[in-house]
């Protein structure tokens, strides 16, 4: 059986969540969303940013984000999630990949978030540096039921597409 062609996309898939703690600031997408609870963790908590970092490594089977940025080294105390998602994206030009679109989802059963769609895609389209029409941020509740539904957690999912630079393919074949 001839082998499969190797396509210059790599697809990836990410997922994180953080739980509500009390007083904690709300970051979502490196936004900060005004409510009297935030999230949860070691850096400044941004399951967004979380879960868009681990898609790219997940793209390029580059392991997650623990691997590159362990929770229990101080440097990453209250972190910018920013930093973890330009370290996935820095790995990505590296191995000649550039970011072609992001799709993510927010599971938070309060506040509603709608208010801030458009925010935080311009926050998450810059941090990816891609036109906002390329990014997309949805947003469930749980329907009231599990962690997220009775209001314990926040979960983030996003999945992305990696397209192979062309200049990486032609020095390829050409080497
Ligand atoms: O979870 P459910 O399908 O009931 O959510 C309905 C709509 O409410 C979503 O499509 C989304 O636009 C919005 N929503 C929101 N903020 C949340 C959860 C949902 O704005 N925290
Ligand atoms: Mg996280």
């Amino acid at each position: 059986m001839a082998a499969a062609p190797v396509l210059p996309f790599r697809i990836g898939q990410g997922w994180d969540t953080h739980r509500i703690e009390p007083g904690r600031p709300m970051i979502l997408g490196g936004v900060r969303v005004p409510c009297d609870f935030g999230f949860a963790g070691h850096s400044d908590a941004d399951v967004l940013f979380h879960a868009v970092t681990d898609a790219v490594l997940g793209a390029l089977a580059l392991g997650d984000i623990g691997m590159h940025f362990p929770d229990t080294a101080p440097e990453w105390k209250g972190a910018d999630s920013l930093q973890f998602l330009q370290h996935a994206l820095k790995l990505a030009a590296e191995n000649g990949f550039a970011l072609s679109n992001v799709d993510s989802t927010i599971l938070l059963e309060r506040p509603k978030l709608k208010d801030f769609r458009a925010v935080i895609r311009e926050s998450l389209a810059r941090a990816v540096s891609l036109p906002v029409s390329s990014v997309s941020v949805k947003f469930k509740t749980g329907e009231k039921v599990g962690p997220v539904g009775e209001g314990r957690s926040c979960e983030a999912q996003a999945v992305v597409l990696l397209a192979k630079l062309e200049s990486d393919r032609r020095s390829r074949s050409e080497g």
